[in-house]
This record gives C-alpha cells, sequence and structure tokens, in this order.
C-alpha cells in the first residue's frame, strides 16, 4: 500500500513555498499531498515545512522588515490595490483551486471566497493614511505626539475552512502596517494560498511576504516559538490557540486570536415565516457544510412554532443539492478531509443515540453512490435537545443543527450564553425592542439581527470569552493588531 501510495505520488506536481521572494522545497525535501475531498483523489503535493524552513522565512521577513516599514503608507497601500485587481483578473482560476482543495462548492462558496479575498485588499489598501497618530495637550511647552508603528515579522497561521479569504486577511493589514509576514497555510488548504501569495509576489518585494506549509505540530508550533517573531495571530481551534498563545506569553508578544464558536440562533414566536427559515439556513452555513467559526449552530425555537418551524426547515433544507463541489449546481460540497468527516459522523450517531431526541432530517451519509465517493455529509438536524448535551456544547464543525424549545425570553437567553464560546448570534423577530434587548444581553462579539451573513471589510469582527481575542476585518482591528504606539515628547523651550 505505501509503495502504491508513493508512486502516485510522485506523479504529482509539487507546489513550492514562498520564502525570501524564492519558491522552495522543504529543508529536507519531504512534502505533503494535497487531496480533493469530493472524490478522495491527491491533486498536488506541498512541502512539509519544518523548524529549518521557518528558521529561513522568519529571517527573510526579519530582512525585509527594515525597508518595507520605511515605505510610505499610502505607497504600501497602492501595491495591495494592484494585488487586488491581480486577484480579482484570476478569480475563476483560485475559486477552482479552492473548490479543488477543499470541497467547498464553487458556487455558493469559493467563488464568493476568492472575490473576498480581492475586497479585503482593496480595502486595506485605501487605508494607509489612517495610519496616523495622535498629539496630547500637554502645553505650549511640550510637544507630545503618538506614532503607529508597525511590530516587525507577524507570525501567521491560518486553517482550511476559507484559506484563501482568511490569508487575505492577515497579509492585508499586517503589510499595509508595514510589518512583514511569515504565514503558515493549512495542510489541508495551502494550494488557493499558494496561488495566491504568488499573486502577492508579483507586487511585494521580496521577503515582506513569505508562505510555509507544513503541519501544525512541525511547522506551526516552531513558528509561534520562533523568538524572531514580534507578532502571532492565529485563525483555528481553541485548542491550539491555547497554544499559540502561551507560546506568545513566554516572550510577551501580543496575539490575535479568532477561534471557535457554537452560536446561538433565538427564534421568536412571531418569526415563524420563510424568510426566517432561509436566514437559519444561511446561518448555519449549510452551504459551506457549516465548516464555519460562525455557523449559527444551535436553534433555540419557541415552543409555540417548535414544530411548524422545523418542519419548513425540513422542506428548504431538503431542498439544497449536494454533490461535485465543481458543478455550478451544487450546493453543499465534502467535508475538508477524513479524519473532519468521522468526527462529524461521531457527533450525528452520538445524536441518534439520544432516545429523547428526534431525527428531523439527515443522520449519516450514504455507504453506496455518488455521494459515498467522497467525504459528503448530509445536512442534518435534531429536535429536543438538551442544551447540556455534547452535540450542543461542542463546536461540530459539520451540518448537525440542534434545535432546542424555550418558553421565557430569560430561559431562551440564559441558554444561549451558557457556553464557554461567544463568537456570533442571530435574533430572529419582527419586535425591535425585544431583539435589540436580547442582541444586548448575548455574549458575543457579533449579534445579527433576522440576517445570518458573512463578514464584510470594516466590519470589527472577533469573539467573547474563549472564541477569541483582537478584532479582524476592519480600520480598528488593524490598528490594534499590527501596530504599536510609541509616544514621543519633546521640550519646546531647549
Ligand atoms: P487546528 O486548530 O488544529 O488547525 C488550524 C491551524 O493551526 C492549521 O494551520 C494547523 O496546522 C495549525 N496548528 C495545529 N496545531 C498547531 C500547533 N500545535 N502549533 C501551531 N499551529 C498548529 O484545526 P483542525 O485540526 O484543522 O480542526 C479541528 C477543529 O478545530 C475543527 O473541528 C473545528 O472545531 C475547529 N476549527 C475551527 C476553525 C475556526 O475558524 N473557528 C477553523 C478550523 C478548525
Ligand atoms: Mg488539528
Amino acid at each position: 500500500m505505501a509503495v502504491v501510495e508513493n508512486v502516485r505520488a510522485q506523479s504529482l506536481e509539487t507546489v513550492p513555498m514562498l520564502v525570501g521572494g524564492e519558491w522552495i522545497e522543504s529543508a529536507d525535501g519531504r512534502t505533503i499531498a494535497v487531496e480533493n475531498p469530493a472524490r478522495r483523489e491527491r491533486i498536488a503535493l506541498v512541502p512539509r515545512g519544518g523548524a529549518a524552513d521557518v528558521e529561513r522565512a522568519v529571517k527573510a521577513a526579519a530582512a525585509a522588515f527594515p525597508a518595507w516599514s520605511r515605505v510610505p503608507p499610502r505607497e504600501r497601500g497602492r501595491l495591495l490595490l494592484k494585488i487586488a485587481d491581480a486577484i480579482e483578473a484570476r478569480v475563476e482560476e483560485l475559486a477552482v483551486t479552492i473548490a479543488r482543495e477543499t470541497g467547498n462548492a464553487l458556487r455558493p462558496q469559493a467563488r464568493p471566497e476568492a472575490k473576498g479575498a480581492a475586497d479585503i485588499f482593496r480595502y486595506f489598501g485605501g487605508l494607509g493614511s489612517e495610519l496616523k497618530g495622535e498629539t496630547i495637550p500637554l502645553g505650549e511647552q511640550v510637544l507630545s505626539y503618538t506614532r503607529r508603528e508597525p511590530l516587525g515579522v507577524v507570525g501567521a497561521i491560518i486553517p482550511w475552512n476559507a484559506p484563501v479569504l482568511l490569508a487575505a486577511l492577515k497579509i492585508a493589514p499586517a503589510v499595509l502596517a508595514g510589518n512583514t509576514l511569515v504565514l503558515k497555510a493549512a495542510e489541508d488548504a495551502p494550494l488557493g494560498v499558494l496561488m495566491m501569495a504568488a499573486i502577492c509576489a508579483e507586487h511585494l518585494p521580496a521577503g515582506v511576504l513569505n508562505v510555509l506549509t507544513g503541519y501544525g505540530e512541525e511547522c506551526g508550533a516552531p513558528l509561534a516559538h520562533h523568538p524572531g517573531v514580534r507578532k502571532l495571530s492565529f485563525t483555528g481551534s481553541t485548542e491550539v490557540g491555547k497554544l499559540v498563545m502561551s507560546a506568545a506569553a513566554e516572550r510577551i508578544v501580543p496575539v490575535s486570536l479568532e477561534l471557535g464558536g457554537k452560536s446561538p440562533s433565538i427564534v421568536f414566536p412571531d418569526a415563524d415565516e420563510d424568510w426566517a427559515v432561509q436566514g437559519i439556513i444561511a446561518a448555519m452555513r449549510f452551504t459551506r457544510q457549516s465548516q464555519s467559526c460562525t455557523a449559527g449552530s444551535r436553534l433555540f425555537l419557541h415552543r409555540a412554532i417548535f414544530d411548524s418551524f422545523l418542519a419548513k426547515l425540513k422542506a428548504k433544507t431538503q431542498g439544497l443539492k449536494l454533490g461535485d463541489p465543481l458543478e455550478e449546481s451544487t450546493d453543499i460540497g465534502a467535508i475538508i478531509n477524513e479524519k473532519q468527516w468521522k468526527k462529524v459522523c461521531g457527533y450525528v450517531e452520538e445524536g441518534l443515540s439520544h432516545p429523547e431526541a428526534r431525527l428531523i432530517m439527515g443522520g449519516l451519509p450514504p455507504k453506496e453512490g455518488p455521494l459515498a465517493k467522497g467525504y459528503f455529509a448530509l445536512p442534518t438536524v435534531f429536535a429536543e435537545v438538551s442544551n447540556e448535551w455534547r452535540i450542543a456544547r461542542e463546536e461540530i464543525f459539520g451540518p448537525v443543527l440542534v434545535a432546542i424549545p424555550w418558553s421565557e425570553e430569560e430561559e431562551a437567553i440564559r441558554m444561549a450564553n451558557d457556553s464557554h464560546y461567544g463568537l456570533a448570534a442571530y435574533v430572529w423577530t419582527h419586535d425591535i425592542g425585544r431583539a435589540l434587548r436580547t442582541a444586548h444581553r448575548i455574549e458575543a462579539g457579533w449579534v445579527q439581527i433576522n440576517q445570518g451573513l458573512g463578514q464584510s471589510p470594516g466590519h470589527s469582527y472577533g469573539g467573547y470569552k474563549e472564541s477569541g481575542i483582537g478584532r479582524e476585518f476592519s480600520l480598528e482591528g488593524m490598528l490594534d493588531s499590527f501596530t504599536q504606539k510609541k509616544n514621543v515628547t519633546v521640550n519646546l523651550m531647549v
């Protein structure tokens, strides 16, 4: 078996990683195979980066830093705007790459993601002049002012669920602010990131952006622990977020963490309507196989509408088409890899084993037929779930929605907040007072009322509680996460 695997692997192209403006293999020549999870087929190899590669990349980033930090901010922004145009010109190629390596469907997810990455570069590209400081009024004899200075080499680690968008969200604000960057792509989805890195490399000086591929423990951990890294920015699981934060604590470097969620959707009785059902489907991110940190995966339905709402939800969700991510008509693609797929199936089995829980739709994936060829998971809804059960408490990161009934507003809010996560939340009602009262009492970084959309550039976004620290997507996020303030105080009387 191992021999067959090797032979197959050798016929694949190795896509190199970017260090100091050069495209390189890993120092020890080892590789990782990238799989198309919808077909369980290997599609490419990438370098299996390790500590030696981290060393080389951090050196390259440190060498590029002094000159890059002195480029006027608006000039740096101008380069980002060129990158935005160049990404836009290659959206389709990028989108197909994302769809193949992640299993995310092209139309609802991979193409919007590629366009979103261009949008992120364009947004930050216009913010160069906003890297400004303040003057402090200490009187006529003193001039006291602040400067926003870059931190130095940023170490960024990203996951696989929206790889290109998340890479753009690290690269654009970090380099606009004058930092240089070593970004570690996720082992499951490095190809789109490398493609975008190639576009960036056409416009940025060598060493400003370095992209490594490799496993978390072998490549991510040495990056997090590298003494030359002056800032850590991580998106991924809460478990690894804690490791990154302790690495940061060792040498007192600032850290931003965008972590997991188990976000509540609270539906009031007056919202037993089609638009709310559609919104719940969007909030649950079924068309991303629910592999989203903001998935509204706990559905708190008022007792009075519990059954009627679930009937509508079932009818609408059943209209979504599972299948080949590259088909334009596909709504739902495949789960990223075998490990995640098994994990999702394990949660479905657990739901099925609860005698009180009612399976509304979905269940375990078929063992035969076209869907058995890939890591497909059915949109699954369990009703009458207790907020105490594992399926209601843990981030499944798959299409398993739990519906929990409630009768009093107070009870719904208490259950919604009874979670160690606090990333997103959704409230559904025509009653504006009730909606805002609820939004204000929910412990989450982002509450949406009557919609279940994704983040937009300019909108500060991040978690409460164990869902993270820091904000991304915005001007304030860039200033807080990727600059440090220096105060200069001048005695004017000399
Ligand atoms: P992960 O958190 O292990 O991986 C995210 C990134 O961290 C990858 O680039 C990985 O290589 C890196 N990494 C892993 N271990 C590391 C270490 N010790 N030091 C430094 N970097 C390390 O996530 P994984 O294993 O892909 O998924 C597991 C679960 O995490 C999912 O089921 C989901 O619940 C959650 N998750 C949440 C995400 C979010 O955006 N909130 C994204 C991805 C996963
Ligand atoms: Mg992991």
